[in-house]
């Protein structure tokens, strides 16, 4: 379990599903208009990619990945799905890690039907789903013994990353049963404990990417910020209320800004944003890790971390801003996403090309192959960065002894 010292208790549900239709409604659709503008503006600043993976046209004979694994996590749609289907077709052996049973099955079935393969071909048995709900910590560490089970004695080649949410579901608890804010495990901490006890594991290349988002930016990563928490200490717990630590569970964001959002009970980019900045922290740390360990031992580098955001992308993860009764508005909302964003293939293009390039700088974070340099990178130290390992191993239980690097 984890420690859940610094967190509140369970909060009540944060709205019921009729609460929502008509706010929401008009939030979702600012919200939705905003984050297009920032991104398209985005667009024009960076400059083009001067490299992309794989590019179709040679994409089967440039990366032989055969007798690797490869782990996807979320890739039962979206980008991981992408993620996915290219290292199948390219000769890895590819788990889907998909927190449901139905939908990952019907990812490898369509994964299949794109590739040409029939089930019943003894190539068709390189795709295997397990399941694995990065919301709960014993469905990650069910997950990781699965695997062994699977796999004995083979080790992992690439690790991605990428199940994430842009917003809480409507009728989850802002924490998770292990005590933890729902995003923040869903996004990040989940992920964080996976690749942790996966590490022995680990081949001597093993490529970790996340996907992560420019909503990063939005973040801070602040030591300096103090605890703060408004309510009276509950009188059973003598824990404040709303008491998280700022820096690594909220973010600091323009009072007005702040009063909107709680008149919606709603997280929007402000955890979101969060657990973004952290899994481009972890890449960082973890790649510091990895690089003195080799050094120690009196080798060269060769396991590498990174981070990349994958672009505004028509994806089902824009779905989660509305409810489920919301049918006309999501077919709307989609449609009218599926006119401005990407296509999930393309997406997937800068994750895939940072697992296999050797242009990317290890541990940095990257929009196609630029690299990204984001505002709270100036209160980001070594201090810092010590401070975010020990309470993510504090809140996963893991010890410094439970990871190989
Ligand atoms: N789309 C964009 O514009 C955009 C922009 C920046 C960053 N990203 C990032 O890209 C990543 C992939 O998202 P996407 O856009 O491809 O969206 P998507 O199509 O909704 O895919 C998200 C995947 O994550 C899975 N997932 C969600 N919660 C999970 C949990 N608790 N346990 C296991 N799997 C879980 C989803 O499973 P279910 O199908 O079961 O829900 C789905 O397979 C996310 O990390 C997102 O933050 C996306």
């Amino acid at each position: 379990m984890a420690h859940s010292g610094s967190l509140s208790p369970p909060l009540p549900p944060t709205a019921k599903l009729n609460q929502f239709t008509l706010t929401w409604f008009i939030f979702s659709s600012v919200y939705a208009i905003v984050s297009i503008a920032i991104t398209k503006a985005f667009s024009y600043f960076l400059p083009q990619p001067k490299v992309s993976w794989p590019k179709v046209k040679d994409s089967q004979s440039n990366l032989p990945l055969s007798d690797s694994i490869t782990i996807v996590t979320g890739a039962n749609s979206g980008v991981g799905y992408e993620i996915a289907k290219a290292h199948f077709q390219k000769g890895s052996d590819v788990v889907l890690a998909c927190r449901n049973k139905e939908r990952g099955e019907k990812a490898i079935e369509d994964i299949l039907k794109e590739s040409n393969i029939s089930p019943s071909d003894n190539s068709s048995k390189r795709l295997r789903l397990i399941t694995l709900d990065t919301v709960s910590l014993d469905s990650v560490r069910a997950f990781v013994q699965e695997f062994k089970r699977c796999f004995p004695g083979r080790k992992v080649d690439y690790l991605f990353l990428n199940a994430g949410i842009a917003q809480k579901p409507y009728d989850a608890n802002r924490f998770t049963p292990d005590g933890l804010e729902y995003m923040y495990a869903t996004n990040f901490l989940g992920q964080f404990l996976l690749t942790g006890l996966l590490s022995s594991s680990f081949s001597d290349s093993i490529r970790i990417i996340s996907t992560s988002s420019q909503g990063a930016s939005q973040a801070k990563l602040d030591p300096k910020l103090a605890i703060k928490g408004p309510g009276k200490p509950d009188e059973k717990t003598n824990m404040s209320k709303y008491q998280v630590e700022a820096g690594f569970h909220t973010a600091k964001v323009p009072p007005v800004f702040d009063a909107i959002l709680s008149l919606i009970k709603l997280d929007l980019f402000n955890q979101y944003g969060q657990t973004k900045a952290m899994q481009v922290a972890f890449g960082n740390i973890l790649q510091n890790k990895f690089d003195l360990a080799a050094k120690e031992r009196g080798n060269a580098r060769r396991k590498f971390a990174a981070a990349f955001h994958p672009g505004f992308v028509a994806t089902n993860i824009f779905k989660g801003f509305f409810t489920p009764d919301q049918t006309t508005v999501i077919s709307i909302a989609q449609a009218i996403i599926r006119f401005l964003a990407i296509t999930p293939k393309e997406g997937a293009q800068a994750g895939l090309w940072l697992a296999h390039t050797y242009d990317a700088r290890p541990g940095a974070f990257y929009d196609r192959d630029i690299e990204l340099v984001l505002p709270w990178y100036r209160s980001y130290d070594d201090q810092l960065a010590d401070r975010l390992w020990q309470r993510w191993n504090n809140d996963a239980d893991l010890k410094e002894s439970d990871w190989t690097f």
